[in-house]
């Protein structure tokens, strides 16, 4: 079959999404598949692009971009041919079967792809319009969890126009939280625009740096616990959805929390566990609640759900409390040394079986 990996993109996540593409270009069995690379430019244009894994991998800390050249490829609508075709209508050698959208963030992660994909009539790996969209949005998502019972911290809200206005109500809502707060941006992702802010006198440029993503802000309360993460997967035989063993990120130093220069940058200065050392009774729930997790977002395919994890309030409580969510991730970081790769691999299935079973869903 004909698979278009599509990456790159609009969103602050481009590096990401380019290093997730070298993982995958790399990785596809091409006995099996039929590879067209397909790159989004940071000003959104639609470029095919060199079938070079190594051009778009994270090397010596110099983040990857999609080049604004090469021919232009644009997705024909025409719903009875399937095809992606160049702009110049010359198409790129038949139908494309199924598209692979490793695109991380707004413009590719959050359902606009999604619908275009749809539109198109074009069978695509991952979550639908509703859930790409909900998954993006931090307040959005918290409401659909806590609405369906789901355990989440405390959090509020607010427009950066209503911080304008009523900076004095908006500062007391944060502060009920308690410091310390997360301010981050409602929609992006791999921490852009997060900020730690433990007093007031820290809130203001926090904000400032979360409006620059999104005029929409999420503030979390910092709850205690460890950070644990969990993929879930669809199953191909159609049953409940499969997690992996549920992995655990420690920032072991130099780093306020788990940012992008830890993600990326300074890998050396976060311990990633696979599989997280957790009581299995922890484990399960853990497990059991990421499965609640994507289907109360109507979640399809893949997602990672991240959690903090306190065993000793799970143990208090007789497991009633102590794992809160703190997000889904409906494309998370699918770099080779991403938690979500990482955390199927030791459940026993590696990052080529992997990719192989997201584009086998896709296809059913
Ligand atoms: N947004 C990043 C890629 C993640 O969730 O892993
Ligand atoms: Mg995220």
């Amino acid at each position: 079959p004909r698979v278009a990996v599509v990456f790159g993109g609009r969103s602050s996540e481009h590096a990401v999404s380019c290093v997730t593409a070298a993982g995958v270009l790399a990785a596809l069995d091409r006995s099996v598949w039929d590879v067209v690379p397909v790159g989004i430019t940071t000003s959104g244009r639609w470029v095919l692009v060199e079938d070079d894994p190594a051009r778009f991998a994270l090397t010596d800390g110099a983040l990857p971009e999609v080049p604004d050249a090469g021919p232009a490829v644009a997705l024909s609508q025409d719903v009875r041919s399937r095809a992606l075709r160049t702009s110049g209508g010359e198409d790129l050698g038949g139908p494309v079967d199924v598209v692979l959208p490793l695109l991380h963030g707004p413009f590719g992660e959050d359902g606009t792809l999604q619908g275009l994909l749809e539109l198109s009539d074009t069978r695509y790996v991952g979550s639908g319009v509703l859930a790409s969209a909900a998954g993006m949005d931090k307040q959005v998502m918290k409401l659909l969890l806590q609405g369906q019972g789901l355990p989440v911290g405390p959090w509020t809200s607010f427009r950066a126009r209503r911080w304008e206005r009523e900076r004095e109500a908006v500062v007391a809502e944060v502060e009920a939280l308690g410091y310390p707060v997360f301010v981050k941006p409602a929609r992006a992702g791999s921490s852009m625009g997060i900020t730690r802010v433990g007093d007031r006198a820290g809130l203001d440029a926090a904000v400032a740096e979360a409006v620059a993503h999104d005029p929409k802000v999420v503030v979390e309360a910092a709850l205690g616990g460890r950070e644990v993460e969990c993929g879930v997967l669809a199953d191909l035989a159609g049953g409940e959805p499969l997690t992996s063993l549920p992995g655990e990120i420690e920032v072991v130093d130099g780093h306020d929390f788990y940012d992008f220069e830890a993600k990326y940058l300074d890998a050396g200065n976060v311990r990633l566990s696979c599989p997280a050392d957790l009581p299995p009774d922890v484990t399960a729930a853990v497990r059991r609640t990421a499965v609640r997790v994507f289907e109360a977002m109507e979640a399809e395919g893949l997602a990672r759900v991240d959690f903090f994890v306190d065993v000793e309030r799970f143990r208090a409580s007789d497991g009633a409390e102590g794992i809160v969510v703190n997000e889904i991730n409906t494309m998370p970081g699918f770099t080779p040394f991403s938690m979500y790769p990482r955390m199927w691999a030791a459940t026993g299935l590696e990052y080529p079986q992997l990719v192989d079973h997201l584009l086998r869903l896709a296809l059913q």
